[in-house]
Formats: structure tokens, C-alpha cells, sequence
């Protein structure tokens, strides 16, 4: 695991910034798999600004996001497309149908996870994109999800539900289930970028560096993993040694 440690935030994006900088000028078709929540918001920040200046471009790139809620349209202002939109496909040139997010009303939510599956079997990740729950879930993938599963429709723990109020009126609103990447689609990216900011990740990711490949802490799995860029700001990175 190769582990960055920032001064700041503002570092963490820049650092993220120059990972998918390089990706995207080796290969301009990459596949991106993508994550939501608010660690990736500043890294979007510099891509789009990466766009503006024309350093990088999207034009030719497909990506994936780990997850989505289930029941919510992909335009309720708190679905994960509507993020994405909002943080970085409406800002930058790529194709919105070369973007694919779990479909989270789907009728028959089993049918829309195997489709995910088959699609990502035609789509190699080259680069995915991850942050980490404070229970250490990565993607929707909660403590003792298998390390073999595939996309999947979880429930969420209420840890994870009440970590996610912040973007809700009230905890009634957040979504009890959501459709997610299963762990070993996860690892079967070519590259694994993982972002952390802030004291709350601290015990996670020391777990997830030095604790046993467990799948009490599903980012632990990560240590198998040939290819993985850590980026934290200090605090994140606080306990780890
Ligand atoms: C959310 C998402 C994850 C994300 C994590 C951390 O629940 N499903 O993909 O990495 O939790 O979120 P945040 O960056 O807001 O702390």
C-alpha cells in the first residue's frame, strides 16, 4: 500500500488530482470507478478545474459508481446520480451515457444488481476510486459483508445511516437499504485510490492498514490488493504508525 499523508484537505484533492491526472493522459479510455459521500467532493472540484484548463479531458471515459439508495430516483437531490451530476458529469466533457450508477427503483432490484455485475464483466475498471466508512465499509459493503460478493442489495447498519444524516432533514429520511459493488468487484480494479479526511476515519483506517484481513473491517481486504494509493490528511491518519 502506498500511503500519502497531507497537511490538508486542500492537499488530499491536489494529491487525488494528480493520481487521476496521470490516469487519464496513460489511458484516455479509462474506466473510473467512482465513489460519493463528502471526501470526494474537492478531489471532483480539481478535476473539473483539470477539465477548464484542459489538462485532462473525459471524453472518451466510462465510469461506475459503487452505489445508489434504494427508492430513491436518480433525481431526488440526495440519490447518489443526483451527486455525481451536481459534483462533476454536469461540469466536465464526458458523455452521460458512458456513466452507470445502480438504478436504486428498480422494480426487480435482484435483476438490476446482476446487470450491474454483467456490465462491469464488460468494463475492466482500470482505476476505482474509494473513501471508507467510520465502521470501515467501502462501497456500501458493511462489517462481514464476504470478501466474495458481487453487486448486492444491502442494509445499511444504523451507524452508517446516522454518518449519512448530514446530507437529510432527519434520520427517518435516510434510506434503510442501498444497491452496492460487491468487494470483489471492488478488487478486481487494476488501481485502487482510497481518500480520508478527518478524525472520524482514524480507527478504520488503522484497521483497515494494520488490523487482520477480517471481514469485520471490509477494507482490510485492500491489503491483497497489488495496487492501492491511500490519501489522507493528518488527522485521518492519526493512528496510524
Ligand atoms: C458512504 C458511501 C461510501 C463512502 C463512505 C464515506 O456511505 N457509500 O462510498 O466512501 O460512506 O463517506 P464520507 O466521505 O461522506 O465520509
Amino acid at each position: 500500500m502506498n500511503i500519502i499523508i497531507c497537511k490538508s484537505v486542500h492537499d488530499v484533492a491536489l494529491q487525488g488530482y494528480e493520481v487521476f491526472k496521470n490516469q487519464l493522459i496513460s489511458k484516455p479510455h479509462s474506466v473510473l470507478g467512482l465513489a460519493t459521500g463528502s471526501s470526494p467532493i474537492l478531489l471532483y472540484e480539481e478535476l473539473i478545474k483539470g477539465v477548464k484548463r484542459q489538462e485532462v479531458s473525459f471524453k472518451e471515459v466510462r465510469t461506475f459508481n459503487l452505489d445508489e439508495y434504494v427508492g430513491m430516483d436518480g433525481q431526488h437531490s440526495q440519490s447518489y446520480a443526483s451527486f455525481m451530476r451536481h459534483h462533476l458529469f454536469n461540469q466536465i466533457d464526458i458523455d452521460i451515457n458512458n456513466t452507470h450508477i445502480p438504478n436504486g427503483i428498480a422494480i426487480d432490484l435482484n435483476a438490476e444488481c446482476e446487470l450491474y455485475n454483467t456490465t462491469l464483466e464488460h468494463h475492466h475498471i482500470d482505476m476505482q476510486l474509494l473513501g471508507i466508512g467510520s465502521n470501515g465499509h467501502i462501497g456500501f459493503n458493511e462489517p462481514y459483508t464476504s470478501f466474495d460478493s458481487v453487486t448486492h442489495v444491502v442494509k445499511l447498519k444504523e451507524s452508517t445511516r446516522s454518518d449519512n444524516v448530514v446530507f437529510f432533514n432527519s434520520i427517518e429520511e435516510v434510506p434503510t437499504h442501498a444497491i452496492s459493488m460487491g468487494i470483489a468487484n471492488i478488487m478486481k480494479a487494476k488501481k485502487i485510490v482510497l481518500i480520508a479526511i478527518g478524525k472520524k476515519k482514524a480507527q478504520a483506517l488503522y484497521n483497515m492498514i494494520h488490523g487482520p484481513i477480517h471481514e469485520s473491517c471490509p477494507g482490510s481486504i485492500l491489503q491483497t490488493h497489488p495496487d492501492v494509493t491511500i490519501i489522507l490528511d493528518e488527522e485521518a491518519a492519526s493512528k496510524i504508525q
